[in-house]
């Protein structure tokens, strides 16, 4: 029974392995469609989301499980004082993986030290959103063809946004890759990933606050959305909010294969102007969630067949 609580839980060989597997279900989706037949995924949403929670459940569906939970902490019985420790203890007993998101950082990790089943953290604070970062990777994989020597612009909110922080830590581990951190200076990345994680592993960054002068240099502009619900007061985020738009105008300095992705949901920060664009793949990494999900799900059930 082993939970995912951060991407860096799982190796470089492992992560190769849900990538290739999931890069089946994106050739045939129906392929295992029974290898689930019987289980349950429990959904603990105490916070909302539309992607992860539906792409988990869809991903169980595909797979041939069912699913059950709550999508917010006023609808379970957190409302009434319940504790996360309790919460799981329970779930435990209904269902055999959970996938939990919470808005305190550390509490899918509380769950999983009190879980008779695989808990997975979907989202936990400003912290970390492992599956976000597996979907990133196989979207990158997939239409670019490699995880190394890429240079990755990450765009926007730095500091409060997750999917960055998860994504940093899990693509120093490929030889070649150096970031463009384009933000406002109150929203650069926390001291404790420059410190602890690139400049201890002698990783090659900068750090900007104009995106237009590097967009000619990026292989992937990794865009996202000012994270309104961490700011403690309403007026900074009023000042932040769009300091970066992402528009066709801006996309023409782009390189031709440069791909652009962004864990959604979007508010202003890419104009929709940008969609119709082929480097464009937003929607598609969405896409792709369900089947990064679904190849996890079965890693962690033990379920795989023989292929
Ligand atoms: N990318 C993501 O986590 O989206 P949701 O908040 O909709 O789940």
């Amino acid at each position: 029974m082993r939970p995912l609580m951060n991407a860096l839980d799982l190796t470089v060989d492992e992560i190769n392995e849900l990538i290739d597997l999931a890069e089946k279900f994106i050739q045939e989706p129906t392929r295992f469609s029974e290898v689930c037949r019987g289980k349950k995924l429990a959904t603990c949403f105490y916070e909302p989301s539309t992607r992860t929670r539906l792409s988990f459940e869809s991903a169980m569906m595909n797979l041939g499980g069912q699913v059950l939970g709550f999508s917010s902490a006023d609808s379970s019985s957190a409302a009434k004082g319940e504790s996360v420790s309790d919460t799981i203890r329970v779930i435990s007993s209904y269902a055999d993986i959970c996938a939990m998101r919470h808005p305190k950082e550390g509490a899918p990790l509380v769950a999983s030290l009190h879980s008779q089943i695989p808990v997975i953290n979907a989202g936990d604070g400003g912290h970390n959103h492992p599956t976000q970062t597996l979907t990133d990777l196989l979207t990158i994989k997939n239409l670019k063809g490699r995880l190394d020597h890429l240079t990755i612009g990450l765009c926007g909110d730095l500091k409060f946004g997750r999917t960055v922080h998860s994504l940093i830590g899990a693509m120093v581990r490929y030889p070649g890759v150096r970031f463009v951190m384009i933000s406002p200076d109150e929203l650069r990345i926390p001291d404790y990933l420059r410190k602890d994680t690139l400049d201890a592993g002698g990783i090659e960054y900068k750090e900007v606050n104009v995106l237009e002068d590097v967009l000619p240099e990026l292989d992937l502009l990794y865009m996202t959305r000012v994270q309104r619900e961490r700011f403690f007061n309403e007026e900074d985020y009023i000042r932040l909010k769009d300091s970066f738009i992402l528009d066709r105008k801006k996309m023409k300095l782009a390189p031709k294969d440069m791909l652009v992705l962004h864990p959604l949901p979007r508010v202003n920060e890419i104009a929709t102007d940008v969609d119709d664009d082929p480097r464009a793949v937003y929607f598609k990494q969405a896409q792709y969630g369900v089947y990064i999900r679904m190849a996890l799900i079965m890693t962690l059930l033990e379920v795989i067949p023989e292929c």
